[in-house]
C-alpha cells in the first residue's frame, strides 16, 4: 500500500510543472457544501477509493511521523515528507472542488514550505501551524477525521 501511494504521488509531480501549485489552479464556482462525515467512512472495496482520500492517508501517515521526529527534536525535511498535491487529483465527492477549498490548500501548502525552511528549534512551533492547516480545511469539507487529526497535534 505505501509503495504504491509512494507511486500515486510521484506520478502526480512528474504531470504537472511542480512550480505550478496552487495559485493556478481554475477556480470553480460552487455553492458552499454542508460538512460531510462521508468522507471519513471506511470503505468496503478499496481498490475503489479516489487518488484524494489515498494522499490524505499518506498525509496522516507522513504526520504522525513528523509529529515523533519533532518531539523528539529530530530535523524534519522535504526529501523525507514531500509535499503532497492531493489538490491537484480526484477527490471522492467533486463538490468538495470550491474556491474555498482552493485557498485552504493554498495556505496548507505555505505552512508546509514554512515548515521544512526553519531549524529543528523551530519546528515544533511550524509543525502545530502545519496541522492547523489540516483542521481549518477538515472543519468545512470533510469533518470526518477531526477526531484522527487531532491525535497529531503536538502534545
Ligand atoms: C484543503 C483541504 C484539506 C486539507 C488542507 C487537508 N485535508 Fe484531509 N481531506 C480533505 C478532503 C476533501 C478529504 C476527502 C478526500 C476524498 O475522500 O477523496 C480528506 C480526507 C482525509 C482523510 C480521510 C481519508 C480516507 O481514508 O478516506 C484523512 C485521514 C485526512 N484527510 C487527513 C488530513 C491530514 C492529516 C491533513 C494535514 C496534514 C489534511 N487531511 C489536510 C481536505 C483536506
Amino acid at each position: 500500500m505505501g509503495i504504491y501511494l509512494g507511486l500515486v504521488a510521484c506520478n502526480q509531480n512528474t504531470n504537472h510543472d511542480s512550480k505550478a501549485g496552487v495559485d493556478s489552479i481554475k477556480m470553480e464556482s460552487k455553492s458552499l457544501l454542508d460538512t460531510s462525515e462521508d468522507c471519513a467512512k471506511p470503505t468496503k472495496y478499496p481498490n475503489q477509493d479516489k487518488p484524494m482520500a489515498l494522499m490524505m492517508r499518506q498525509m496522516a501517515d507522513d504526520a504522525q511521523k513528523m509529529k515523533d521526529k519533532v518531539e523528539a527534536g529530530e530535523q524534519i525535511d522535504a526529501n523525507e515528507f514531500p509535499l503532497i498535491r492531493f489538490h491537484l487529483v480526484e477527490p471522492t465527492d467533486p463538490d468538495v472542488l470550491q474556491p474555498q477549498f482552493y485557498e485552504n490548500a493554498r495556505l496548507f501548502q505555505q505552512a508546509h514550505k514554512a515548515m521544512m525552511s526553519v531549524p529543528a528549534n523551530k519546528q515544533k512551533e511550524m509543525y502545530t501551524a502545519y496541522i492547523n492547516q489540516c483542521i481549518n480545511c477538515h472543519q468545512t469539507y470533510c469533518s470526518g477525521p477531526l477526531k484522527r487529526i487531532r491525535k497529531l497535534v503536538l502534545n
